[in-house]
């Protein structure tokens, strides 16, 4: 199709209005943070009613938690609540994206996935809108080619990747991501909304892994390598890094906290786009990713979960 260049329309340089596309544990805390702290109307989308629900009562649990502790006051958390809206339909269209200043992806970890929802946001969202992906390891210059809508124009420039960690309440880092078509518009507009979610903000390349899983992700590897020679227990290597070294959580408990199968599926993006060995990933993390033990989200991996 036919590509309308950018300059033919101007970007959002404030947000109001968030959309967040996923309502897993990354895009529930998002869209909690985003309501809570920046103070902005949240629209949730989830292509599963049941975990948009399951997703919603989270948050329900977040704030009862807040109100417990006396940090909100029952007003000031029915207020967060009201501000969060979940979408009608499973997907993107009936009109209710039409007003969106920012929308963030924050679904699994698959490139066609992301390219449908990128399309797809391209086509709904207003001209001015940013298109943001919480994407920890997928390239945004990819992603941000894949911005075309159906009438072909292409929004390309106002892609950015908007990377948040878990859990997304308690973790003060926003990690930005510029693709190479990204508008400085919508950099540094992504920029200030993230210092409004009360986030502190680093700037990485757009290279396999950005900043944080280019370091975190061969540490990780690199215990389940050390479990997988003998060299220790899990209970060892884990209460090494967390009391030698201070770390809130070992490796292997932070790898069942993330996921292994995001922990996998990040090394594999690693070693397929370095084409460096050192990124190899272990044999007993594919097992267990094979085996469905996928960590605390399945109730098993490293250890047992309850
Ligand atoms: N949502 C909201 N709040 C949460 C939470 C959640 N899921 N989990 C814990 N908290 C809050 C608790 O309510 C508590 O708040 P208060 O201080 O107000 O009481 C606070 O966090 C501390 O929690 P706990 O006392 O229960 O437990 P803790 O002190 O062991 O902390 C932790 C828990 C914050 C998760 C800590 O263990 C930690 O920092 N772990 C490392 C986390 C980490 O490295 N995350 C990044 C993973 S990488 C990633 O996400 C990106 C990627 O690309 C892979």
């Amino acid at each position: 199709p036919r590509s309308v260049p950018h300059s033919a329309r101007s970007l959002t340089t404030s947000v109001d209005r968030v959309a967040v596309i996923g309502a897993g544990q990354m895009g529930i805390g998002i869209a909690y943070v985003a309501s809570k702290t920046a103070g902005v109307d949240v629209l949730i989308s989830d292509r599963s009613a049941s975990q948009l629900s399951k997703g919603l009562h989270f948050v329900d649990t977040l704030l009862g938690k807040e109100v417990k502790k006396g940090k909100l006051s029952n007003g000031e958390a029915d207020q967060v609540r009201s501000r969060i809206r979940g979408a009608r339909e499973n997907g993107l269209e009936g009109g209710e994206f039409a007003d969106v200043d920012l929308a963030i992806e924050a679904v699994s970890e698959s490139l066609p996935v992301k390219q449908a929802i990128f399309s797809s946001l391209a086509t709904h969202l207003p001209p001015h809108a940013i298109l943001a992906s919480n994407t920890s390891s997928i390239s945004l210059s990819t992603l941000a080619a894949s911005a075309v809508s159906q009438s072909g124009e292409n929004r390309a420039s106002q892609v950015v990747g908007f990377h948040f960690f878990n859990p997304v309440p308690v973790m003060k880092l926003v990690e930005l991501i510029p693709a190479l078509q990204t508008d400085p518009t919508v950099l540094a507009t992504a920029r200030e909304f993230a210092e409004r979610m009360g986030k502190t903000v680093t700037q990485s390349a757009d290279t396999p892994g950005f900043i944080s899983n280019r370091l975190l992700m061969p540490f990780i590897n690199e215990a389940i390598l050390a479990l997988e020679a003998g060299v220790g227990s899990k209970e060892d290597i884990d209460t090494t890094l967390k009391l030698g070294m201070n770390h809130p959580m070992g490796p292997l408990t932070l790898a069942d906290f993330i996921g292994l199968d995001t922990c996998l599926s990040i090394m594999e993006v690693l070693q397929r786009e370095t084409g460096d060995c050192k990124y190899r990933p272990a044999v007993l993390l594919g097992r267990m990713v094979s085996a469905g033990y996928l960590g605390k989200k399945s109730g098993r991996g490293f250890y047992n979960y309850d």
